[in-house]
């Protein structure tokens, strides 16, 4: 990790990001939809400027001057990643279209090699699609069976159902370390040594837990763990999945071409190493170059201070929120990320969503690609605004005015 260099001041970490000056609906726009995706840094739009202005060309192949710079620039990409994660290799460090794509990459690689008929996939009841869909797809292939922890009304795990779940069928775990819907913080500690113990591996998605807050993949014993660099100040298209060496090793390759091979001939192809072997094709280079330039802007900052300033916002939210009638928090975990969902009685999130974007306020309203949760809470879907290191305390008052004007409005 970086020398923290820069003293954490809201203001000036605010100037960093130029659409936050940008106007919408005539109103200063007010954008609290993060976890949907972030807003980048001034670093990070130079960084993909200076790519394609002084080094765009393709890596891993050329002898020529411009093909060795981008190779270098992507490669060091991979090491700043590799050191933000705690990684011990930079080869356990692939880059994938985001999330959704390191999920599908381990479902289908690794349990097409390693689930049994009658062997057990667990999941939650909080997960996102992309961490259901991959599983069920995998497990109906492999004749293998998916079992879905419990949650309370809090939106925190029953762990004693989850305790109650495992078993020697176990083989994997695959749960959300930062709740999209919820903001619950899971206790993925727990989560992780319980599942060793029974011998199941564990992947985090870690797409809302990587802007908020540090993991160390080593340290914490990860078998694997998945975010989107758009989510932390990065591009859009572009991902990591970390892996241990030995399981990225025992893995077949999950795609076929330019890159993952050692040698091919028409009766049979030998693979390359790690990284190489999951990273078929033409990468998103400009992509994990812009990623690290976001990394790179986060570490300059004390992580204890931007997580102390989030925690501020929420519990500030949260307070405000609750003072305007009709409103309901879904998720009141006692460990929360900063995000915040939440209904009003009588009114569907899509009118309140409207009237809030007509005043400027970027929500998102909606299942957030949560349908079973939603069931679960038994509800269409959630006004939810998500807050990232840039908002401020004015950012959450503009939001408790409008959202009491809609809520007159549509009363
Ligand atoms: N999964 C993203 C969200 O929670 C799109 O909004």
């Amino acid at each position: 990790m970086k020398t923290v260099t820069t003293e954490f001041n809201i203001d000036a970490l605010r100037s960093a990001f130029p659409i936050l000056d940008t106007q919408v609906n005539g109103r200063p726009l007010i954008y609290l939809d993060n976890g949907a995706t972030s807003q980048k840094p001034q670093s990070v739009i130079d960084a993909i400027q200076r790519y394609y202005s002084e080094q765009n060309a393709n890596i891993h192949r050329g002898v020529h001057q411009l093909s060795q710079r981008a190779t270098q620039a992507y490669e060091d990409a991979r090491e700043t990643i590799r050191v933000f994660l705690g990684a011990g290799n930079g080869y356990e460090v692939l880059f994938t279209k985001g999330t959704t794509d390191g999920i599908n990459l381990v479902a289908s690689s690794w349990g097409r090699k390693n689930l049994q008929p009658g062997d057990e996939v667990i999941i939650s009841t909080m997960e996102h699609h992309s961490n259901i869909v991959p599983w069920q797809m995998i497990c109906e292939e492999r004749g293998a069976t998916l079992k879905v922890i419990p949650i309370f009304d809090s939106g925190d795990l029953d762990m004693d159902a989850f305790d109650a779940l495992l078993s020697d069928k176990t083989k994997m775990v695959a749960t959300v370390h930062v709740s999209n819907s919820l903001g619950t913080i899971n206790p993925v500690d727990e989560i992780i040594q319980k599942s060793h113990a029974v011998g199941a591996k564990v992947l985090l998605d870690g797409a809302q837990s990587v802007p908020h807050m540090r993991v160390d993949v080593k340290a914490m014993d990860i078998d694997f763990y998945t975010f989107s660099g758009h989510k932390i100040f990065g591009p859009t298209g572009v991902g990591v999945l970390y892996g241990k060496e030995e399981l990225l090793n025992a893995m077949p390759p999950y795609q076929g071409g330019g890159d993952m091979i050692e040698k091919v001939t028409f009766e049979k192809t030998t693979y390359n190493t790690l990284p190489h072997k999951f990273e078929a094709g033409t990468p998103n280079i400009v992509g994990g170059i812009g990623l690290a330039a976001a990394i790179d802007f986060v570490n300059q900052y004390d992580p204890q201070a931007l997580i102390d300033h989030e925690q501020d916002l929420l519990d500030y939210a949260t307070t405000s929120l609750l003072d305007l009638k009709g409103v309901k928090i879904i998720g009141t975990a006692e460990k929360k990320a900063s995000v915040l969902s939440f209904i009003v009685d009588g009114l569907h999130p899509f009118d309140v969503g409207t009237l809030l974007d007509q005043q400027g306020i970027a929500v998102r309203t909606g299942h957030h690609c949560t349908q079973p949760l939603m069931d679960r809470y038994g509800i269409p879907g959630t006004i939810r605004a998500s807050f990232a290191i840039y908002n401020n305390r004015a950012d959450v008052d503009a939001l408790t005015k409008a959202l009491s004007k809609a809520i007159d409005m549509l009363s």
